[in-house]
């Protein structure tokens, strides 16, 4: 079977074409970055505007270059939550317009479902078996979760205010490094001291919520209270010490929390998604812990992507799910939800 996979919920801007939820036949992402670079985050008016103006020529190059036409295609499936409403609408609308055109069953897809689906793309070798634990973190979340199977999962921990990618973004942000921040700080953070600066980990409740992180702590100390935290004499502030003494901290976070959940769980897999599983620190810390398992998808599939869409749409497909022509995107997606607004 081959599927058409959308993705628009954020920034990217994405097509591909996956057979039988493993091989890739093509996978195009028209990155909106530049466009957004200037205004250092994503500006969500401008971000539909570009889906609206792009995805037509986006979804013919992925059938172009997988060497296909539309009747050559067996179902279509499209973001449908969680990201910028606006966005997302753009997607899903071609989608399922696509779908009703060609007479194609159609699937609306949970996006962070799909990162965890990531790894299973390629037949890289990479595939676990259920259950393990997944680690979402993007832009938007940062997410510790049981995963059962690729459409079920259990939200173990979360963040109780700011996203991890989005840390790295606003500390990126504030000195200038570039945008989106996480890229550059990664960069710049391996010719730094991580030991220049120390600074706090967040001390979360830990008896009720023993897996949630938290990360505005950690920004205020990086963008306001830098001097209280130099742990060195130096006489300049030197931009790679802060990036990696940051990135340390930010990386200490999740796996304090995620090393937590598999002691406690049992469960000695990981498969790790989102924009922040590309961190080098993070990919080399877990690859210490030869007493686990840590999957990492391939870099051009950590990022949002629509393989990964068409890959986990297959699935669904394939067992005879399809949604109605009426579904509608949704910003939020149930049980995802930060616990404490
Ligand atoms: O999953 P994604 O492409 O989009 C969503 O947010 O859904 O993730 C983007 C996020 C951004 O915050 C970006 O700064 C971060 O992923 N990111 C990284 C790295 N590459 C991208 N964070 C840390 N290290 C990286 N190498
Ligand atoms: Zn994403």
């Amino acid at each position: 079977m081959k599927i058409l996979g959308i993705e628009s919920s954020c920034d990217e801007c994405a097509a591909a074409v996956v057979e039988n939820g493993t091989w890739v036949l093509s996978n195009v992402v028209a990155t909106q970055i530049p466009f957004h670079a200037k205004y250092n985050g994503v500006v969500p008016e401008l971000a539909s505007r570009m889906h609206t103006e792009w995805i037509d020529g986006v979804v013919r190059e992925a059938l172009e270059k997988a060497s296909l036409g539309p009747a050559d295609l067996d179902g279509v499936a499209a973001t449908a939550h969680p990201g910028l409403l606006g966005s997302l609408l753009v997607g899903l609308s071609f989608a399922k317009a696509f779908a009703w055109a060609r007479g194609l069953p159609f699937i609306a897809i949970n996006h962070m479902l799909a990162h965890l689906y990531a790894p299973r793309l390629m037949a890289t070798g990479a595939v676990t078996d259920y259950p393990f634990l997944g680690l979402l973190v993007s832009g938007g979340h940062s997410i510790i979760c049981r995963v059962d199977d690729f459409d079920t999962i259990t939200v173990l921990g979360t963040t109780i205010d700011d996203a991890v990618g989005e840390a790295f973004d606003k500390v990126s942000k504030y000195y200038g490094f570039g945008y989106p921040g996480g890229d550059y700080i990664d960069k710049l953070a391996k010719t730094g001291d991580s030991t220049a600066f120390r600074f706090p980990l967040p001390s979360l409740h830990k008896g009720d919520h023993p897996y949630d992180v938290s990360y505005s702590g950690l920004k205020t100390a990086v963008i306001n209270q830098l001097e209280q935290f130099r742990s060195k004499n130096t006489v300049t502030v030197r931009p790679e010490d802060i990036a990696a003494s940051f990135q340390k901290t930010a990386v200490e976070i999740l796996l304090r929390s995620l090393f937590r959940a598999a002691e406690d769980t049992g469960l000695s897999a990981i498969v790790a998604g989102g924009g922040v599983a590309a961190n080098s620190y993070l990919r080399s810390r877990l690859a210490e812990r030869t007493d686990l398992r840590c999957v990492f998808p391939p870099l051009e599939y950590c990022g949002d992507n629509g393989a990964m869409i068409a890959g986990i749409g297959y699935q669904y497909l394939a067992r005879g799910d399809r949604s109605p022509l009426s579904v509608t995107a949704s910003a939020r997606v149930q049980g995802f939800r930060k616990k404490y607004p």
